[in-house]
């Protein structure tokens, strides 16, 4: 089928997901995704970061959609026509949407163990307001150990339903699940049981914000100062494949590998996730390759993958540049170009 997502024109195979086909695309034309998991059966349709606006329905029913709609839940029809970042509508929903998930999320980026990888700081980086409009008290919660090994800080959570899926689809039973609706809805175990399945610690990696967090790696250290690394060990549980994140020898944290969409490429056990903290525990494959635009990237340039720049394609010709500083501005010497000098500027590069 062919569908044109911001003016460019991709074939996907019927059955496809506006989403999927942006991500096939790529670059800046994909939609945020914050419920959406392409690993979890079912997910998706809960979050509404996705929305797009849908401007022609198909060949042959060409009427726009009345509404926006969720990019994970809607397929594409022949001869589709989407807009994302080139409506206005689009953005003005995101912001509202992110304005929204933030009402009861408390601002403590600080303190969160989930800075510098964490979704909604993205998100609200690239689409939030400066100021909240909110004036009631927000909803609180006590922290909630889940078992030995992860920490429930409800306040947090976005209730994106990730965690419960992953333990539905995961593991034999699931233990927890969101309770009460509407306002009152939670996440939290049935009659407060711990998480103790093994494969239950991918529920940490699954979840966009900092809601769930390991507890041996709690407050242990800052993301970004942690180098990521690919390793593996021969596990009777999972594949064995994991990322370290290390700081000089240490193994400050084990998850599992995650792709270009921040994602699980393949689950990993609680024993390897919890218990091999020892680099003797590993066979280190090399450094990982980091291929998100966050700040969890910094300094971590091995075989990065660039996003493609797809701006001229978007508005259809070539950006002009608006205006050319080097020719208009008294700061420097005309007949220098800064950017072009070798080596920083110093004081005989501008006009005194
Ligand atoms: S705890 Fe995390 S993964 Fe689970 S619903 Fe809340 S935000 Fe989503
Ligand atoms: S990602 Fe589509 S609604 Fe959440």
């Amino acid at each position: 089928m062919k569908v044109t997502i911001d003016n460019i024109t991709i074939d996907v195979p019927a059955g496809t997901t506006i989403l999927n086909a942006a991500r096939m695309i790529g670059g800046e034309v994909t939609p945020p995704a914050m419920c959406y998991y392409s690993k979890l059966e079912g997910s998706g349709g809960k979050c509404r970061t996705c929305l797009c606006e849908v401007s022609k329905g198909s060949e042959k029913d060409p009427r726009p959609m009345p509404k926006l709609v969720a990019s994970c839940r809607t397929t594409v029809m022949d001869g589709m026509e989407v807009k994302n970042i080139t409506s206005p509508k689009v953005q003005d929903a995101r912001k509202g949407v992110v304005e929204m998930l933030l009402i009861n999320h408390p601002l403590d980026c600080p303190v969160c163990d989930q800075a510098g990888e964490c979704s909604l700081q993205d998100l609200s980086y690239e689409h939030g307001t400066e100021k909240t409009r909110y004036e009631f008290e927000r909803r609180t919660f006590e922290k909630e150990d889940l078992g030995p090994n992860i920490q429930l800080h409800m306040n947090r959570c976005i209730l994106c339903y990730r965690c419960v899926f992953t333990a539905e689809q995961l593991t034999k039973a699931r233990q927890h699940g969101v309770m009460m609706r509407g306002d009152h809805a939670e996440i939290s175990t049935y009659l407060s049981k711990s998480l103790d399945h093994e494969f239950i610690g991918n529920i940490i990696d699954v979840c966009p914000v900092g809601a769930l967090t390991d507890k041996t790696f709690r407050f242990k250290n800052r993301v970004w100062f942690t180098k990521p690394v690919d390793a593996h060990r021969d596990c009777p549980t999972c594949s064995g494949k994991a990322r370290l994140w290390m700081r000089g020898d240490e193994v400050f944290r084990v998850t599992a590998r995650k792709d270009q969409w921040g994602e699980v490429e393949e689950w990993i056990c609680n024993d390897c996730r919890f218990h091999k903290k020892e680099t003797k525990d590993w066979v280190i494959e090399g450094p990982s390759k980091v291929d998100r635009r966050s700040v969890i990237s910094q300094g971590h340039y091995y075989g990065v993958k660039k996003q493609p720049v797809l701006i001229d394609k978007i508005i259809g010709k070539q950006p002009r540049m608006l205006l050319d500083i080097h020719s208009i501005s008294d700061v420097n010497k005309p007949n220098i170009d800064l950017s072009k000098i070798s080596g920083p500027a110093h004081s005989d590069d501008f006009n005194k």
